[in-house]
């Protein structure tokens, strides 16, 4: 049995680690809850009996075997090191440690063998990255990924709370007006998260800007994708959009591989690809991915433009595949 820490366990992630926990049986012999001095103090009733939220701060790290990580970079590196110098193993949600070359980068059933080896932390992708990698993984082993450009909608979730609250009230109050909408003189809302209105809209823009002109969401599908396949060269051209969604992260993606690959042989890889499940008759969409385990894979299509490649449409729950369960079977793993 295994003494488990959720850090950040009052947030959108943590909130959905802990059932998670629960829904998969986790041994768990004492489950700790901690977040900022804001929650300190609530009760939470956990499959493991009402547990206390205790400040992070000041938490004593001693006797954790496991602490899943889910409350921001910034605290990730503050606490993380005391954590592991107490014996914990962190598995951290963050991007505070995903690029430490000496920190395994794990999507659990696509390279589960980099989580053999670790000094302390092993860190779970971004949601949109993980998302991808459910059929980008197997399609490489088969035939060997070069070139991927990928275009990505993602849910306000992502953002945290913050962002499905913002979404909900734009929707209410320029829902308020229709002919608005469609016609200008619509009144731009108060916008906390994003830059420019997400209700009744998409932005071509999610996360903040870091470099070109690209944003860090962007890069972070560049940089972790070559990571996690273990291909530094990998060419990705990345553009991040966000979508007036609640939950799910889906991905067109058109992939490049070593060979030629006929859409048949994909749809064969993706059939078999564990936590990734084939829609042929139907499209999945963000809906269908809310509030289960497995990522959809959709309209498998040959290249039009230069044949030999793949087009795709991938979409997952970001808080629990892409974040969430990731976690837990990275945890899974290590017991
Ligand atoms: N949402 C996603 O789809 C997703 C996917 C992958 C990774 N992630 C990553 O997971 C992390 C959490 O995301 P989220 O969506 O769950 O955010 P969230 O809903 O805003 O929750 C943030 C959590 O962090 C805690 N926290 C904030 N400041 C703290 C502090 N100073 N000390 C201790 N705890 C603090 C909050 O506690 P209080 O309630 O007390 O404020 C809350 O439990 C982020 O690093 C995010 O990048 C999110």
């Amino acid at each position: 049995m295994t003494n488990v820490a959720v850090v950040g366990a009052t947030g959108a992630v943590g909130r959905t680690m802990v059932s998670i926990l629960e829904e998969r049986g986790f041994p768990i012999s004492e489950l700790r809850l901690m977040a900022s001095h804001r929650s300190a103090g609530t009760v939470v009733s956990t499959g493991w009996g009402d547990v206390e939220v205790e400040d992070l701060a000041g938490a004593n790290p001693d006797d954790i075997d496991i602490a899943l990580f889910s409350a921001g970079g910034n605290r990730s590196k503050e606490h993380a090191g005391r954590f592991v110098e107490a014996g914990a193993t962190v598995v951290d949600n963050s991007s505070a440690f995903r690029m430490d070359p000496e920190v395994p980068l794990v999507v659990a059933q696509v390279n589960d063998r980099a989580a053999g080896s670790h000094d302390g932390i092993i860190a779970n992708p971004n949601c949109t990255t993980m998302t991808l990698m459910m059929a980008a993984g197997p399609l490489h082993e088969a035939a060997g990924l070069r070139w991927m450009v990928a275009t990505s909608y993602q849910a306000v979730s992502g953002s945290g709370q913050q962002g499905v609250e913002e979404l909900l009230a734009q929707n209410h109050d320029l829902g308020a007006d229709p002919d608005l909408l469609m016609s200008g003189g619509w009144v731009e809302p108060d916008s906390r998260v994003y830059p420019r209105p997400i209700g009744y809209n998409a932005l071509p823009f999610a996360g903040n800007e870091v470099e070109a002109g690209y944003t860090d969401e962007e890069m972070k599908l560049v940089n972790e994708s070559r990571k996690i396949l273990d291909l530094p060269e990998l060419a990705v051209e990345p553009t991040c959009v966000r979508v007036p969604v609640l939950v799910g992260h889906g991905i067109a993606a058109t992939l490049r591989f070593e060979r030629d690959l006929s859409a048949d042989e994909a749809m064969t890889v993706l059939n078999s690809a564990p936590g990734l499940a084939l829609w042929k008759d139907r499209v999945p969409t963000p809906l269908d991915s809310a509030g289960i385990d497995d990522v959809l894979a959709g309209r498998v299509r040959e290249t039009v433009g230069e044949p030999g490649g793949i087009n795709l449409w991938v979409v997952g729950d970001n808080l629990r595949k892409g974040a969430a369960l990731n976690a837990v079977q990275i945890a899974e793993l290590l017991v």
